[in-house]
């Protein structure tokens, strides 16, 4: 079975979940019916800005009725996505979230990037830079404070942030009346944001790792090695008789990180998860650990003109 990470609230976060972002319409349903009733996912990680939720939406109502698993336990989590930051926007987004994924609830809910757009902006002016749709009105503050207002009206079981540095949960931490559950970030054998982690466990907030593959093949956007190839995982991997991309996973799971890999093939949905079926040793841990280069794959900092992960 998955483990799980028990969070303040009681629940249980399964540690293993799959990822939906660049899964794309047609393929997208599909992969999360494989993934619930073949391989026993019971964790789905979704956003509005993924443009898929929808499709989703109708795999989940068929997964429901069909009675192949029933919503109390699934985990399910969603993303604010960045244009719906002011306050009057954050609940009639998440309402507009949960029509689309046909859910009265998610788990979890995540402020996507602690950058607002402008509202509308997204659409109109699609083709401008990412720093000209950037709407320095909003605050943090006030988006998290209209997030906690969907945790008051039952529309959400807990929130959290992502692509955060530790300085802005430090901030919110002095305000928030509900504290962030988890905060999603990137996290691979290349990015592993030690310093982030042992803070987040201090503060007893559980972290999720997004893009755990490297984000796959297609790093023409961002240049760096592929993660999947390094030879030190190749190594690791073949003398457990794994693929790079199992221990790439089940490192995540030992580490103590919740993990979402993303896939729409049926032989690595089912690869993924039975990552948790084996150990890594003590000296492939610190063989992993050294591998650490603080490499983003994701570029925000390009994308938005803010330099919110200093090198
Ligand atoms: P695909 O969806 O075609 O299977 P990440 O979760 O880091 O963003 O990585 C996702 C990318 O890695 C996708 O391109 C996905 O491709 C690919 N991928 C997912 N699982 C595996 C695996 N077990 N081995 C190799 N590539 C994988």
């Amino acid at each position: 079975a998955v483990p799980v990470i028990k969070l303040h609230s009681g629940a249980s976060f399964p540690q293993v979940g799959l990822g939906t972002w660049k899964a794309e319409k047609g393929k997208v349903g599909a992969a999360v019916k494989y993934a619930v009733t073949e391989c026993g996912y019971r964790h789905l990680d979704c956003a509005s800005n993924y443009l898929n939720e929808d499709e989703i939406g109708d795999a989940l109502a068929e997964l429901f009725e069909s009675g192949a698993v029933k919503r109390e336990d699934l985990w399910i989590t969603g993303k604010l996505n960045n244009p719906y930051h002011h306050k009057e926007h954050v609940m009639p987004h998440l309402k507009k979230t949960l029509l689309d994924l046909r859910l009265d609830h998610l788990d979890l809910w995540l402020m996507h990037w602690p950058v607002a757009f402008k509202y509308l902006q997204e659409v109109t002016q699609a083709a401008n830079p990412g720093a000209a749709k950037v709407d320095h009105s909003v605050s943090i503050r006030e988006t998290w404070e209209a997030m906690e207002a969907c945790v008051e009206a039952g529309l959400v079981k807990h929130i959290g942030l992502s692509n955060v540095p530790a300085i802005i949960v430090h901030d919110i931490m002095t305000y928030a009346k509900i504290k962030p559950a988890v905060i999603q970030n990137e996290m691979h054998p290349y990015c592993q944001q030690p310093a982030l982690c042992e803070y987040a466990r201090r503060l007893g907030i559980a972290m999720t790792a997004y893009s755990p593959l490297g984000t796959g093949s297609n790093h023409s956007w961002t240049g760096g090695d592929v993660l999947l190839q390094d030879p030190v995982l190749a190594a690791i991997a073949a003398k457990h008789g794994k693929t790079p991309a199992q221990v790439c996973i089940r490192w995540a799971v030992q580490r103590g990180t919740v993990v979402i890999p993303k896939s729409t093939h049926d032989h690595r949905i089912r690869q993924n998860i039975e990552s948790v079926g084996f150990e890594l040793d003590e000296e492939d841990m610190q063989k992993i650990a050294a591998l650490d280069r603080n490499f983003h794959y994701l570029r925000p900092n390009d994308w938005y003109g803010i330099p919110l992960f200093c090198p």
